[in-house]
């Protein structure tokens, strides 16, 4: 008898220890003296992208530099695995959890209207970051949903990461006509190609070739959705295809130029002397390749400046602060 006592009386212990842990997670008033917590749901399209890593390491440590005394942000990263039914999911949850805010890079901005709406209408303040959603025309006044002051985009407009590519270009001796015969043959690896950044890029890095006067060629133009493997692919298929004529290889980020700068090596080229290749973002190892000629040139997509808005508005949301539609961060063009 006294074991089955001590039995009961474990399970009841056992019992309100659990109901305490549940409670102190609530994003509640707390007591004087103590801090108050903020729960913070970020869903990231997908962890195996380079430059969302960087994102995402860097959202979460700033994140952390501001807990003090007074005020803890409970941060919870949630991977899209590049599947938008597992982000809805995701959304879901985070609204039945409760997220005091939400920090979103959408799996596909063809899906925005949706979620966005039910994020709106559970009453959670949203920052919506990388992935720019567009309005039915495909215009950036994204009405409706954009005019609520509890949503916004933070991010780089990616017009000017594609230019700066094209000038990179533009502004070498020779323009980037290598063999001289009066116009720049390139081939174009892009992005995801529902993604803004990789239709901006694609078209405005050829558009600033042309606004220099510069005749261009596109031998080939494929898709390598951002990642490592396919750029290297795609380049070494092309270089075996076309050889010589190809002069430059715009690569619409550096993960496909790091594939590309292995192919190019394996095929026996050599940029700077008988190729050219740009990337964006910036990752360090592009940069050592751009100091020491590697790669033609990098544009910065800042996630440091990106990251840290995003935050930045999270916390004055939080503070219930109304939002701006959009908060945009500078590319910076690198060359050697
Ligand atoms: C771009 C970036 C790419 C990739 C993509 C994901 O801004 O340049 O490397 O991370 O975002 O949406």
């Amino acid at each position: 008898m006294k074991k089955l006592i001590a039995l009961v009386l474990a399970f009841v212990l056992a019992l309100g220890l659990v109901a305490c842990g549940t409670a102190t997670t609530e994003p509640t008033e707390q007591a004087a003296g103590e801090a108050k917590t903020y729960k913070v749901g970020v869903a990231i399209y997908q962890f195996d992208d380079n430059f969302m890593t960087l994102y995402r390491n860097e959202l979460q440590s700033y994140f952390e530099s501001l807990n003090n005394d007074t005020v803890k942000y409970d941060v919870t990263i949630v991977d899209g695995k590049n599947d938008m039914a597992e982000q809805t999911n995701q959304i879901n949850n985070f609204i039945t959890q409760g997220m005091d805010v939400i920090i979103l890079n959408l799996v596909q901005t063809s899906s925005a209207d949706a979620v966005i709406k039910s994020i709106v209408d559970a009453g959670i303040p949203l920052v919506l970051i990388n992935r720019e959603p567009l309005g039915d025309n495909g215009d950036e006044s994204y009405a409706g949903i954009l005019d609520n002051a509890t949503v916004c985009y933070v991010g780089a407009d990616a017009r000017q990461s594609g230019t700066y590519q094209g000038e990179i270009i533009a502004e070498l001796a020779d323009h980037g006509d290598i063999n001289g015969d009066g116009k720049v043959s390139y081939i174009m690896i892009e992005g995801d190609p529902e993604n803004i950044d990789a239709q901006y890029r694609t078209e405005f890095s050829v558009k600033a070739l042309v606004d220099a006067g510069i005749e261009v060629e596109c031998l080939d133009d494929q898709i390598g959705n951002w990642a490592q493997a396919k750029g290297q692919e795609i380049t070494a298929n092309d270089l075996a295809q076309y050889g010589d004529q190809i002069e430059v290889v715009f690569c619409n980020n550096d993960a496909m130029a790091l594939g590309a700068a292995a192919a190019i090596t394996a095929a026996g080229r050599t940029v700077g002397e008988d190729i050219y290749l740009v990337g964006v973002d910036a990752l360090d190892e592009c940069v050592e390749m751009v100091q020491n000629g590697q790669m033609t040139g990098t544009v910065l997509n800042d996630h440091i400046g990106q990251s840290h808005a995003a935050v930045d508005v999270a916390v004055a949301a939080l503070n219930g602060e109304p939002m701006d539609n959009y908060y945009w961060v500078d590319y910076v063009k690198v060359t050697k």
